[in-house]
């Protein structure tokens, strides 16, 4: 019997229990990147709170990108001190910590338009993006192909005809480790787009597959990304499905996010297959000790309602607890 509670090990990563945070988009950067003072409180709070692995928020390998705002970048050099006190908060608290490289949108330009010039320019910025993650003392990368990101734009049929679009993420993840070998290297991507012609879960399948042998885990998630009103027992974990079905096939860690508010749902998704590990977001924005609260007995689910609200408020914190609401 897995439970969530159980010490694991994934390649390189030492957990305590078989629970991430999954990326969240703090939107606490300026234009350039540079983090606001609050980052590393968030952070402090976060790791303090149990979670066995921390993903940081979508953090873009391009100077130029302006996708969402405030978000977070590894493009530079200027910006690897930064990053290092981000992980540095992390690891005094005995946590791993995985930085997201996302790319938003490459000079305004689609899929299409894209020269072999450009498809190679991007792969540098990933590649050297995750040689500054590892400057910085991050555990591992998290190539973000999910969401309607760059990459996840770029594995969909929606917007690439290519035979092998997966190619790109392979030369990516491949370079990577080659150069660190025992960084952590996940990919997080939707099990379906959702959307006419787009990326569905044979696609996916496919994709995933063909990735497997260049990574370390895989993250499934979905576009519709955060889905609302969940409730313990009756909608958790909705990307289920496509997460058992991969783990099947795929020979390395499957990571499911969304919708895990209670800890019998969640025990009960380890063991109805081979998925490793789940990751949490919202839930860690409106209580982020509850992994602690959990481990001290206190099992009642999380306090999340999945109102959306987060995504609207300054530093994306939990509108019950700015509102001082328990
Ligand atoms: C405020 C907010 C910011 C998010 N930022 C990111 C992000 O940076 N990268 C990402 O892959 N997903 C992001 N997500 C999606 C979450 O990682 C997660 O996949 C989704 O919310 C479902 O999980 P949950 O039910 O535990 O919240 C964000 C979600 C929220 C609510």
């Amino acid at each position: 019997m897995k439970t969530i509670f159980d010490k694991t090990e994934i390649k390189n990563l030492k957990l305590k229990n078989r629970l991430f945070r999954s990326a969240t988009w703090e939107a606490l950067a300026d234009e350039n990147g540079h983090f606001d003072e609050e980052i590393y409180n968030i952070y402090d709070e976060l790791a303090a709170g149990g979670v066995g692995c921390i993903i940081s928020g979508f953090t873009s390998v391009s100077d130029g990108d302006q996708y969402f705002g405030g978000m977070a970048r590894l493009s530079n050099d200027g910006l690897i001190p930064e990053h290092k006190r981000l992980v540095d908060t992390v690891h005094k608290h005995g946590v791993p910590i995985i930085v997201q490289l996302a790319l938003g949108e490459y000079q305004n330009k689609e899929i299409d338009e894209l020269t072999e010039n450009d498809t190679h320019t991007i792969r540098e910025m990933f590649i050297s993006a995750a040689d500054r993650a590892v400057l910085a003392g991050y555990d591992g990368v998290q190539i973000h192909a999910a969401h309607g990101f760059f990459l996840s734009r770029y594995i969909s049929p929606a917007y690439n005809r290519r035979a092998d679009p997966e190619q790109l993420i392979i030369d990516i993840a491949k370079a990577v480790r080659e150069h660190h070998n025992d960084l952590h290297i996940t990919m997080k991507i939707n099990s379906d787009d959702f959307m006419y012609g787009g990326l569905d879960e044979n696609g996916s399948m496919r994709i995933c597959l063909a990735c497997v042998p260049f990574l370390d885990s895989i993250e499934v998630s979905g576009n519709g990304t955060s889905v609302a009103g969940i409730k313990a027992g009756v909608n958790e974990a909705y990307f289920k499905r496509f997460a058992l079905a991969l783990a099947e096939k795929a020979d390395i860690p499957v990571i499911l996010v969304g919708g895990h508010r209670s800890i019998e749902n969640m025990n009960r998704v380890l063991n109805e297959g081979g998925i490793e590990c789940l990751s949490l977001s919202r839930p860690l924005i409106r209580e982020p000790d509850l992994i602690n609260r959990w481990q001290r007995g206190e099992c009642s689910p999380a306090k999340c309602v999945s109102c959306n609200m987060c995504y609207r408020t300054p530093a994306h914190k939990c509108i019950f607890r700015l509102r001082g609401i328990e």
